[in-house]
């Protein structure tokens, strides 16, 4: 398993609103996952579309659409062994109200329209690297050592 594992994720506009960018960070970087791109931006409805292009024929899309373009984002990369799976753990189920304690959603959120973060799934093959091209130019990303990484990989 590469300990090189890159994954997209974003604090979306809620979690923006209620100063929660910094608390998430946190949570990823005490877990030992390296950040190795960040942004702060806002997302036309072209981005928007394109990113939640598979659940384009839900009900739920326009509203989707409409959310996640009503205010600024924080889109990150994260890297670590295994990232797409252990960061998909951290943020919990899509539904707040059926994650558990601990978790992101389930910490942070109570209603599934309100989920505060987004993590490439890592059950959608590819998905990670997909999201990440979309978001992020290949110089927006940064190949640096992590003092810490002999005490966090065997
Ligand atoms: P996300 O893509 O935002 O990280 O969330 P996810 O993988 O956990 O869930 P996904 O199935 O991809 O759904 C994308 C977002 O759409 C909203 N949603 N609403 N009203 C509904 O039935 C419904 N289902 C999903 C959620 O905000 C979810 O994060
Ligand atoms: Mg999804």
């Amino acid at each position: 398993m590469s300990e090189h594992e890159r994954t997209f994720v974003m604090v979306k506009p809620d979690g923006v609103q209620r100063g929660l960018i910094g608390d998430i960070v946190s949570r990823f970087e005490d877990r030992g996952l390296k950040m190795v791109g960040g942004k702060f931006m806002q997302i036309d409805q072209e981005l928007a579309e394109e990113h939640y292009g598979e659940h384009a024929d839900k009900p739920f899309f326009d509203g989707l659409v409409d959310f996640i373009t009503s205010g600024p984002v924080f889109a990150m990369v994260w890297e670590g062994q295994d990232a797409t799976r252990q960061v998909r753990n951290m943020m919990g189920e899509t539904d707040p109200a059926e994650s558990a304690p601990g978790t992101i959603r389930g910490d942070y959120g109570l209603d599934l329209g309100r989920n505060v973060i987004h993590g490439s799934d890592h059950e959608d093959e590819g998905a990670n690297e997909r999201e990440i091209e979309l978001f992020f130019d290949e110089d927006e990303l940064v190949d640096w050592d992590q003092i810490d990484s002999s005490w966090l990989y065997e």
